[in-house]
């Protein structure tokens, strides 16, 4: 997401401790780390108890922390300089070049792109769709699976400047009315892309132009309602009035995948494309639905002679009827969920709502255990919004696992694990602990009230409990965080990582949270926190570069213990908690991917989306590389980045000007390393993604394919 629409309205705050009496606790139970840091610095880092998280790891599997058995793995390049051009950088001996970018024709009904193309709905729908986020790579069979498979991407949202350059621009784009025809390209360049790529002999990638697979969900595709809240009152509108169907999936940001073979795309700005001018309802102010014109104004386009079934005038939420199942009303409650997709078939979308309503950035999968629940992680990104769980009633059979080319109802299983099953939010404890925090009806709040009754719902009503999860998460004391963004898991430990990007409403300790929609206090319906004052896991006021937090779960479900991994800065800050230097200094981390290795080891990437000019004037959006389990390795029990390990933080890519870098996988080879650039300014101008464009160009978001000259492994 780029600055140009990030959510600047404060939608969530807490009764959280003073920093200084969380530097007290961290203190009177933890070692502080050699090297550099302060004891303030020092008590914010490593909070997983005297043995440290990754120790812990070891000592399950029965080798002694600091002795490690296994070859440690080790990243084989030096930390790139920062750079601030219109080309994409690598290192020494790597190659990267374009595939993909916007607009490239997945058939024969789409026009070949060109710089003079004037984008229609047709060819946008029959093409490859705008500002690529998170994707996923999906084997068509064991064999090929690193030379041939299908890519599916989100295409988050537009650049009206670029779509419709050679007319000069959106018309009306500020005000009146959208001409229909626009509307529809817009809405068919926002949502999931699924095409086939193949690698040819000389090692270069490329789209398969008309593969059956290639397909498009758009924000005007039909989806499925699915889990508690399918069929209930909050959902029946005009085009499903028994409250099972809806149109569209919208600002898909990261994504996530399954163990069964299917792709999870995640709403995340998407109140932003609604209007409601009258009869507000509490969660249209808590998630922030628009009061007078939709980011784009699609809404404008209604009662064009050309509108079919509400397709525009679904956009504005203003009752029209006598009933909730004659207007649209309730179309925002259709949004802001995981949506689970079957690249193999091109079935309907399905929107899992048991895992919660709210602007989802990513979801991952938890450590998938054989006659375990299967647990998935997802971040509210939002400032001082909240991270959240969802763990199964159903419990994992071997036998539902992916098998690429096997003839399998992929949704079918998607039913049994994503329908049923709790929902929790996270409260992070100064000690170094954390709680999952049941959102479920029953659950009782933090005033002793059942959760249901302090939402006003019924006792039983856990669609009502998911419709208002920010709120219901509000009452159970959750802890507002810095904009949870990507999370990562390392297959082996568990171990979670999330990035929490930026807050420039994060207000120093002792101060008094401050509440949206003019509230006075957090558990009131509809208000969430403007600003939040520093907590143990946000511990800096108006931070600006972020930090990426770690956790490892403790047993029921129900708990966890956490740590900061790393703290984003400049390296000339006063606040440079890990000690970085101009060759690794980020902020605004927001990409995540734990890239599993051999032994049990793996690399975190880090990808950003920084709008930090401590770091921005410096060097364009990047993409970082560590190696978590070398860390620990070298430090004994130091297992997050401090001045003393941190140079194992290495630079790896550097963006082209105005884009941030997001969107990765590698694949199972581990010889091609896929990123996608979003947003770029200027750029790409040829196939290679490392040229430096000359003069300008139409702007694509493109996929990069990382490969190495050798043709070796990425990273090692
Ligand atoms: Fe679409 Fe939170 O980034
Ligand atoms: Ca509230
Ligand atoms: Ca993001």
């Amino acid at each position: 997401m780029s600055k140009e629409i990030e959510d600047h309205r404060l939608l969530n705050a807490s009764h959280n401790e003073t920093f200084s009496s969380i530097i007290d606790k961290h203190l009177s139970r933890r070692r502080v780390l050699q090297g550099g840091l302060g004891m303030a610095a020092a008590s914010m880092l490593g909070g997983f108890g005297l043995a440290g998280l990754s120790g812990a790891a070891n000592a399950d599997s029965g080798k002694s922390t600091g002795t490690p058995a296994k070859t440690p793995l080790a990243l084989a390049f030096e930390s790139i300089k920062g750079s601030r051009t219109d080309a994409f950088v690598v290192p020494a001996g790597y190659t990267a070049h374009v595939l993909a970018p916007w607009g490239t024709p997945l058939n024969d009904k789409a026009p070949q792109w060109s710089e003079s193309l004037a984008m229609t709905p047709e060819a946008q729908l029959n093409s490859i769709g705008m500002h690529h986020d998170g994707m996923h790579n999906f084997a068509l069979s064991e064999g090929t699976a690193s030379s041939n498979f299908l890519l599916v991407m989100n295409n988050e949202y537009i650049d009206q400047d670029a779509l419709w350059a050679p007319k000069g621009g959106a018309t009306n784009a500020e005000s009146g009315k959208r001409p229909a025809d626009e509307v529809r390209t817009e809405i068919n360049a926002h949502g999931v892309t699924v095409v086939e790529v193949k690698k040819d002999a000389g090692g270069k990638w490329d789209v398969v132009s008309n593969s059956g697979y290639n397909r498009r969900y758009t924000s005007a595709s039909e989806m499925v309602l699915s889990g508690p809240v399918a069929g209930s009152d909050y959902v029946k509108t005009a085009f499903s009035p028994d409250g099972t169907r809806t149109r569209g999936t919208n600002n898909n940001c990261a994504n996530g995948y399954t163990p069964w073979g299917t792709y999870l795309t995640c709403e995340e700005n998407w109140p932003g494309y609604f209007v409601k001018r009258s009869d507000r309802q509490s969660d249209d102010d808590r998630i922030g639905i628009e009061t007078e014109r939709g980011r784009y104004g699609w809404e404008t386009a209604a009662g064009d002679a050309s509108e079919v079934d509400g397709e525009f005038a679904r956009f504005d939420n203003t009752p029209t009827a006598d009933s909730a199942d004659k207007d649209y009303r309730n179309e925002p409650r259709t949004f802001g969920y995981i949506v689970e997709i079957d690249p193999y078939t091109g079935e309907k979308a399905v929107k899992r709502t048991a895992l919660g309503r709210f602007r989802h950035e990513g979801c991952w999968p938890g450590k998938l255990v054989e006659g375990e629940p299967v647990v998935f992680y997802s971040g509210h990104d939002s400032r001082n919004e909240y991270i959240y769980k969802f763990v199964s009633d159903a419990r994992w059979e071997a036998a539902d696992a992916h098998v690429p080319g096997a003839d399998k109802n992929r949704l079918t299983i998607g039913d049994k694990y994503l329908d049923k099953g709790t929902l929790y939010v996270a409260q992070f404890s100064a000690d170094g602990t954390g709680k999952w925090l049941k959102l479920t009806p029953d659950a009782v709040t933090r005033d002793g009230r059942t959760l249901a009754a302090a939402l006003g719902l019924a006792a039983d009503d856990l669609a009502g409990v998911i419709i208002h999860t920010a709120d219901a998460a509000d009452l159970m004391g959750a802890t507002p965080m810095d904009r949870p963004e990507w999370g990562a898991v390392d297959p082996a430990s568990g171990e979670v990582y999330m990035t929490l990007t930026n807050n420039s409403k994060r207000t120093e300790e002792g101060t008094a949270a401050a509440f949206t929609n003019d509230g006075k206090a957090i558990e009131e319906p509809g208000v969430g926190y403007k600003t939040a004052p520093t907590n143990a896991a946000n511990p800096r006021g108006g931070n600006e570069a972020g930090q990426i937090i770690r956790w490892r779960e403790a047993g029921d479900h129900t708990a966890f213990d956490w740590e900061i991994f790393v703290f984003g800065a400049a390296a000339s800050d006063a606040d440079n908690l890990s000690g970085l230097t101009e060759m690794n200094e980020f902020a605004s981390p927001d990409g995540l991917y734990f890239d599993e290795r051999e032994d049990e080891q793996g690399i975190l990437w880090i990808q950003t989306d920084n709008g930090y000019a401590g770091v921005a004037d410096a060097t364009n959006d990047q993409l970082l590389a560590v190696v978590p389990a070398a860390l620990q390795q070298a430090e004994g029990d130091a297992a997050v980045i401090g001045a003393d390990n941190q140079a194992q933080l290495k630079r790896f890519a550097v963006g082209p000007n105005g884009c941030e870098v997001t969107g990765i996988f590698a694949t199972p080879d581990r010889t091609a390393l896929f990123v996608n650039i979003q947003h770029p300014g200027n750029w790409p101008q040829s196939v290679d993604a490392t040229a430096e464009t000359d003069g300008s160009v139409r702007p694509r978001a493109a996929t990069v394919v990382i490969q190495r000259e050798d043709g070796g492994q990425i990273g090692v």
